[in-house]
This record gives C-alpha cells, sequence and structure tokens, in this order.
C-alpha cells in the first residue's frame, strides 16, 4: 500500500477529471466566441489588474480558480485567432492544432534526437508539407517560426558559400546577401548573427509591383563578385509582410543557377498559396530553391508555434549544423535532429500539423486560403468603391491590402496624422482590430486577411469600421 509520503509531489487540490472538464469548458467557451465577432475589446478589469500586483504566493491556491482566472485574463488579452484580427500577418488558432499543443505538451517528448514514433510524425510532417507547397525536400525541420527558419537556411547557404567558415569565422572575408527592401527584417539579423554584417545585405529596390528585380540582383552580384565579395544567398520573399508582393522566384533561380548563388524562399507568410490554384503561378520555380520558410502558424492557421525550414539537400543542412558532443552521442544518425536545427530541446511542433492535414485533409486547408484570398480581393473592391478610401498598392498579390482614409477637403499634409488617430480610436473601440503600417513613407492601415474563421461580412464591417471611425476621429 501507498503512503502519502510515496505520492508525487505536485498534485493539485482537484481532481485530474475535474481540471481537465474544467479546461474543457474554458476552450469551448473561447472557441464559442471566436465563431463569431464580439463588440469591442474588454478592458483587464480591476480584480486582475490588483491580482497581477500580487507578490510571488509561496502557498497554493485552488487550481480551478487559477484556471479561471487564466481563462478571464485571456479573454481580456488580443486574440488572433478571432475573426477580425486584420493586423500583422495574425493566426487563427485552429482548433485541432489547439489540441496537438495541448497532447504534445503532456507527453513532452523531445525532437533533439531520436523520439519513437514522434520523429517520424515529424518527418512525415515535413513531407506532407514540402508536397503541399510542391517544393521537392530532401530534409526540413520544425521550428519556433519565420525568424529561426531563416537563419537556419542562410547558416546553412553561408557554410556552402565559404566552406569551413562556420569553424573558422570569416576573418575579414567580405560575403553579401541579396534581397527586397521590403524583406522581412529576419534577413538583416541573420546577417548580423551569422558575421555577414547588416551592413552587407543588398536591399535592393523593387518594381512596380512591389517585387524584387532579378536583373538588380543579378547586377549586384556580378559588382559583388568583382569586388572579391563572397554572395552567400539570394532571399526571395515569397509574400511580403508588407504588402503580399511575391518576388519573381523563377527568374531569380536563374540569376542564382547561372552564377552559383544559394537561393533561398521566405515563404513565412506566403508559401501556403502557392497549393492554390487562383495565386499558385505567383510561386512558379518554388521548386529550383535551395531552402525553403514556411510558418505554419500562418496561412495553415496553426497556432504558435510551427515554422518550418525545408531544404533540397539532406548534407546542406547537416554540414552547417551537425555537432558531436559527449552528451548527445550519435545512437541513430538518421534522427539526429541537433545536428540540422539551430534548437536543442525541441518541441513535437509536428504534431499540431500532421493532425491539421488528418482531420481536415489538404484539400480542406487549400479552400481556406483560397477564400482569404477572395476576401484580400473583396476588401481591394470595397476600398475602390469608397471615394473617401484610397489603395496605396495595385490589387493585392496575396492577402494583404494597405490603404487609407481620405477624408474630403483633408490637406494632405494632415493625412499621415489621421490615419494614426484612426487606428488608435479603431484600436481602443475594439470592434475590429487592425495595425498601422507604412508604404513608402505614407501611414495606412495593413489588413491582412489569413484566418479561416474571418468571413466576406467581417470584411465589410473592416471597412465600415474605418467609414465610421474615420468621419469622427480627431
Ligand atoms: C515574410 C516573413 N518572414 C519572416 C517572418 C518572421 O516570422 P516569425 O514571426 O514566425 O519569426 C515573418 C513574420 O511576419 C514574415 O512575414
Amino acid at each position: 500500500m501507498s503512503t502519502a509520503s510515496e505520492l508525487p509531489s505536485l498534485r493539485l487540490d482537484a481532481t485530474r477529471e475535474e481540471v481537465l472538464e474544467r479546461a474543457a469548458t474554458i476552450v469551448a467557451r473561447a472557441w464559442q466566441s471566436f465563431d463569431r465577432a464580439r463588440p469591442g475589446q474588454p478592458e483587464v478589469d480591476e480584480r486582475l489588474h490588483r491580482l497581477l500586483r500580487d507578490a510571488l504566493p509561496e502557498r497554493g491556491s485552488s487550481a480551478l480558480a487559477a484556471l479561471d482566472d487564466a481563462a478571464q485574463l485571456l479573454d481580456e488579452s488580443i486574440a488572433q485567432p478571432r475573426p477580425r484580427f486584420f493586423a500583422f500577418v495574425g493566426s487563427s488558432g485552429l482548433e485541432i492544432g489547439v489540441l496537438g499543443d495541448l497532447l504534445a505538451s503532456c507527453f513532452d517528448v523531445n525532437l533533439a534526437v531520436w523520439a519513437g514514433a514522434a520523429s517520424e510524425v515529424e518527418d512525415q510532417a515535413v513531407r506532407w508539407v514540402s508536397e503541399f507547397v510542391g517544393y521537392p525536400a530532401a530534409a526540413g525541420a520544425f521550428t519556433s517560426g519565420g525568424t529561426i527558419s531563416n537563419v537556419t537556411a542562410l547558416a546553412t547557404a553561408r557554410e556552402r558559400a565559404l566552406p569551413g567558415s562556420r569553424r573558422a569565422g570569416l576573418h575579414g572575408t567580405r560575403a553579401a546577401l541579396y534581397c527586397s527592401r521590403e524583406a522581412h527584417y529576419s534577413v538583416v539579423r541573420s546577417a548580423e548573427l551569422l558575421g555577414i554584417g547588416s551592413e552587407q545585405v543588398r536591399s535592393l529596390e523593387l518594381d512596380e509591383s512591389r517585387r524584387l528585380r532579378p536583373e538588380a540582383v543579378a547586377e549586384a552580384i556580378d559588382a559583388d563578385h568583382a569586388a572579391g565579395v563572397t554572395p552567400v544567398a539570394v532571399v526571395a520573399t515569397a509574400g511580403t509582410t508588407l504588402t503580399g508582393a511575391v518576388d519573381p522566384v523563377g527568374a531569380l533561380a536563374d540569376v542564382c543557377a547561372s552564377r552559383g548563388v544559394w537561393l533561398h524562399v521566405d515563404g513565412a507568410y506566403g508559401v501556403a498559396a502557392a497549393s492554390t490554384a487562383p495565386a499558385g503561378h505567383l510561386f512558379a520555380g518554388l521548386d529550383r530553391a535551395d531552402s525553403v520558410t514556411l510558418d505554419a502558424h500562418k496561412w495553415l492557421f496553426l497556432p504558435k508555434a510551427c515554422g518550418v525550414v525545408l531544404v533540397r539537400r539532406h548534407e546542406d543542412l547537416h554540414g552547417a549544423l551537425a555537432h558531436e558532443e559527449d552528451y548527445i552521442p550519435h545512437e541513430r544518425p538518421d534522427h539526429h535532429m541537433v545536428d540540422i536545427t539551430l534548437e536543442y530541446s525541441r518541441p513535437f511542433r509536428a504534431l499540431k500539423l500532421w493532425l491539421a492535414f488528418r482531420a481536415h485533409g489538404a484539400d480542406a486547408i487549400r479552400a481556406a486560403i483560397e477564400r482569404n484570398l477572395g476576401q484580400a480581393r473583396l476588401l481591394y473592391d470595397e476600398v475602390a468603391r469608397h471615394e473617401e478610401l484610397e489603395h496605396l498598392c495595385g490589387e493585392p498579390q496575396l492577402s494583404i491590402v494597405p490603404f487609407r482614409h481620405v477624408p474630403v477637403g483633408m490637406p494632405a499634409a494632415a493625412l499621415d496624422e489621421h490615419n494614426a488617430r484612426l487606428v488608435g480610436a479603431l484600436q481602443r473601440q475594439g470592434d475590429v482590430w487592425v495595425a498601422p503600417a507604412r508604404v513608402d513613407g505614407t501611414v495606412c492601415l495593413r489588413p491582412c486577411v489569413v484566418n479561416y474563421r474571418t468571413t466576406d461580412d467581417d470584411v465589410r464591417a473592416l471597412v465600415e469600421a474605418v467609414l465610421d471611425v474615420g468621419r469622427t476621429v480627431s
């Protein structure tokens, strides 16, 4: 018979069934509240404000009460799965993915090295996502997101361009990266971390569709070659964060192939749309890239964090990242994931994507992306219909539609201030959630539609809210 002292420590004051039931009720309520837009964003109430100033509790208290407080705090937070969240590149908290996170953290497997069946699931999820976007990946890994995927891919490119540099350092060797001036800042961050230097990032001018110009890339690479600078990689953005522009991957692949330069496609936001009929053509040539970044927590609707980095040749990742350490012997070289990842301890992020493909099928996920593409087009048309609204870019390539409010008679010099105030007022009202951005220095709203819960009515409500609040804001 076990005595109380033999029971595991850290037991809760309620039964497992009770806490699970409470958690399930909280989740079910949240999902119900995400089904439709709610009026306004609630403030954090006074009781919770006081609670958040409490000192470290020495003694435990009711687990059920703590769960209830957590639920209220989350309800009073800005949750991206709500259908009228249009800011940044949001995530949607796909329900099967939430359950995947729960299960993954319950079993808490570590994908640093061989983790049994979980390692096979990660392999299969890598294969499935590659197939979904049409990229012939030989290897890949789940990461915490686009930033780490980009650093991983560019570390790999650096070792390819400058063999041995991971060990010897750059030793004064000048190296460079090439991308559009609207590439995500993680490219610059990668250059800083990898010793290439942010000043060696050639942030090149855009064409009229805000895409990288292949001729400009070719010229920049040739000029660097002539000056003794080693080109490390061209980064094509397949869906820029600011406007959703998709760089011409095929033409950039030609430039890279003729010059022996690595082509990385940062598709963190956009590459999921390569799977769709309306947008697939924009990604032609993707299969020629050396590496690809995709965030399943963006347009595959999963909860954060679920990034994927894919490479064409396993040995490239391995050559750049493999380590021999006494505390992680190579028991199974084929599944020694620390050899191809930046992270050591790595949670089982693949499970939620695997579950999403199992439960919904690729077809339904593709259809949800296509619906968002259609909604971006609807938003573009709605903006065009109102003379008080003005687009800042042409028709959306993917699902971002930057626009601003232009009240009749307002002097041009006052418009930036007006639109910044408008975003502030919209956020205080909280019915729709948008963030401000600047396109060519002009302040605007930059809605992005990447949520499977968003309806056409939600898109129309965004336009109505901008017009209503825009007319009254001062
Ligand atoms: C094109 C692009 N690359 C990289 C990132 C960074 O992704 P994460 O926030 O997952 O690190 C983003 C984020 O929006 C992005 O849009």
